[in-house]
């Protein structure tokens, strides 16, 4: 584990005591699901890449939110939900480099991802179908396609400039309240659009 700073976030110092020459995967969120947090990947990416570890980004709460370009951040998997972006559920993208998935073998097995068929053996077809056994969930890559031409005619940096509007406004009219404690930074351009509190004395079930 990474140990988390004061104000919640993950930072390339503690990353760098953790990560160790026997390290071989390191597996972190971008965005905080508990506290909006954003996570410095591509340097955390470095530190891997320098043991000779691989790094996989679970992407569900950064994508809908900020432009995510997976090549800067040179992380080796990322992976997202279509559902926290407007797609129905049941879909969702792992991105890998091609070098990793052609060394990669299949989990799932099934029709269209068999490239020869023997009674005891089988070969599989190339990038992307070797992973890719069934039926596609057809309807719901339709539906995560318009999706992503939704959000994409808003515009991301649209979208994330005004949830760190929202963010900062929240955070400052929170802060007034007596009773309320805010989780994580103050400083919104270091969280995406959510924010974590406790209030004094609320049973967060009841
Ligand atoms: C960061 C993060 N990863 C993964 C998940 C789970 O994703 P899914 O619902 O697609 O299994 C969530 C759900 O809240 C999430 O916030």
């Amino acid at each position: 584990y990474i140990e988390l700073e004061e104000d919640g976030t993950i930072s390339i110092e503690q990353a760098e005591k953790t990560i160790t020459e026997k390290t071989k995967i390191v597996a972190l969120a971008h965005v905080s699901n508990v506290l909006g947090t954003i996570t410095p990947i591509k340097e955390i990416a470095a530190l891997a890449h320098k043991v000779g570890a691989v790094i996989l980004v679970d992407g569900a709460q950064a994508v809908p939110h900020m432009e995510v370009n997976v090549v800067d951040l040179d992380a080796d998997f990322y992976a997202f939900s279509g559902h926290k972006m407007m797609a129905p559920t049941g879909i969702g993208v792992l991105y890998g480099k091609r070098e990793l998935l052609d060394k990669m073998e299949p989990t799932e097995f099934g029709g269209e991802m068999i490239d020869f068929v023997e009674l005891y053996d089988s070969t599989w077809k190339e990038l992307p179908w070797k992973f890719e056994a069934g039926t596609p969930i057809i309807g719901g890559a339709i539906a995560l396609g318009a999706a992503i031409d939704y959000l994409a005619a808003i515009g991301i940096d649209t979208i994330h400039a005004y949830e760190q509007e929202l963010v900062s406004y929240a955070i400052e009219q929170m802060s007034k309240l007596e009773g309320i404690t805010i989780y994580g930074p103050t400083d919104a351009s270091k969280r995406c659009g959510l924010v974590t509190f406790n209030i004094e004395g609320a049973h967060p079930h009841d």
